[in-house]
């Protein structure tokens, strides 16, 4: 979004009623067909306004998109999403954020998060392909992480926890995290998220956080297998949900996690995980690389790592793979 379009915009929002586009140029210093252009814009961006000879143009509703203006507004953090880049659409926000970083100094990017109204080419867990539709909540959070090289897994953790708590607050609908990081409400999956690592010897370059939240998807954009295993909070919620308030709730949940990881404290991001799990004290069955097994899920780590206590008593650590509830 433009600046003119923005300062347009902040008129209209401090405006109680109604404001005739001769005082909004006389304000801006503008011509009154600027005036127009930019309302045009704004309409065109998701905005309603309506117009009146008479009085003039009143914003009616707000749109729906991610922008970094709406996010901004509600946005209560120190770092994470102080700095946003917002797509219409993009292969994967992952991408994006892979080649910023490559471009620039990583450091000077933490906390940026990338947006992407849709997704071309999204990337899920295990090279999956992630199905990425308008009206979901696809963004990427760019970190230079100062967390321990073998705590650093539990970025992950404090992502699950803060989607789980903000579907909670927002919505008040009990959604819980299945192993290893999935969101999920009943025995559906809501959101998931995904780690990547640019490391090398000790030294990490940066962290990736991908987050995808199947908000307002329209399941029928969904495939059939999908449908059978995927909710929206659209569905859940019985009404389209307001992405932009969820979206800055979710940061404002992680940056709290965050922070406790930078902090050492491990144990807390455990504690609440733990509480959260759909996936502890029941019959799983594990699917690696090389084997599957079924067993108890007894415990998570402090790596994040899943312990079983498989069928012959014995005790096996899961770092990564698939988890199917039995
Ligand atoms: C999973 O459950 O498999 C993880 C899904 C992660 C999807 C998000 S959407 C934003 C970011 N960009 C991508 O291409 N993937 C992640």
């Amino acid at each position: 979004m433009k600046d003119t379009a923005i300062n347009v915009l902040k008129i209209l929002e401090e405006s109680p009623g109604p404001v005739s586009g001769e005082r909004i140029a006389e304000q801006l210093g503008i011509t009154r067909s600027a005036v127009w252009k930019q309302i045009r814009e704004l309409r065109r961006l998701g905005y309603q306004i309506s117009s009146s000879r008479a009085e003039g143009y009143r914003l009616e509703t707000k749109t729906d998109r991610l922008f970094p203006y709406e996010i901004n507004k509600m946005l209560r953090t120190r770092v994470i999403g102080r700095q946003i880049r917002h797509f219409d659409s993009t292969a994967s926000t992952g991408w994006v954020a892979k080649k910023l970083a490559a471009e620039s100094d990583p450091e000077k990017l933490h906390g940026m998060v990338i947006i992407a109204e849709e997704q071309t080419g999204g990337v899920g867990r295990l090279g999956r392909a992630w199905v990425s539709p308008a009206g979901g909540i696809w963004a990427t959070i760019l970190l230079k992480p100062s967390v321990p090289l073998d705590h650093l897994f539990m970025t992950t953790m404090a992502g699950s926890v803060a989607i789980a708590r903000a579907i909670r607050k927002e919505y008040g609908i009990s959604a819980l995290i299945k192993w290893p990081n999935d969101i999920f409400i009943g025995d559906r999956k809501v959101a998931g998220l995904l780690l990547e690592l640019a490391a090398e010897a000790d030294t990490v370059h940066y962290a990736l956080l991908g987050i995808g939240i199947d908000a307002n998807v329209p399941l029928d954009e969904l495939s059939s297998n999908l449908r059978d295993t995927v909710t929206t909070l659209q569905a859940e919620v019985g009404r389209e949900v307001d992405r932009v308030a969820l979206l800055a709730r979710v940061l404002r949940e992680f940056e709290l996690r965050y922070q406790q990881l930078e902090d050492g404290e491990y144990d807390s991001i455990i504690r609440e995980w733990k509480s959260l799990s759909r996936t502890l004290d029941n019959r799983v069955a594990i699917k690696t690389i090389n084997k599957t097994f079924s067993g108890e899920a007894i415990d998570i780590d402090e790596h994040g790592a899943l312990i079983i206590r498989k069928d012959n008593g014995k005790i096996e650590r899961v770092i990564a793979g698939d988890c199917f509830q039995l």
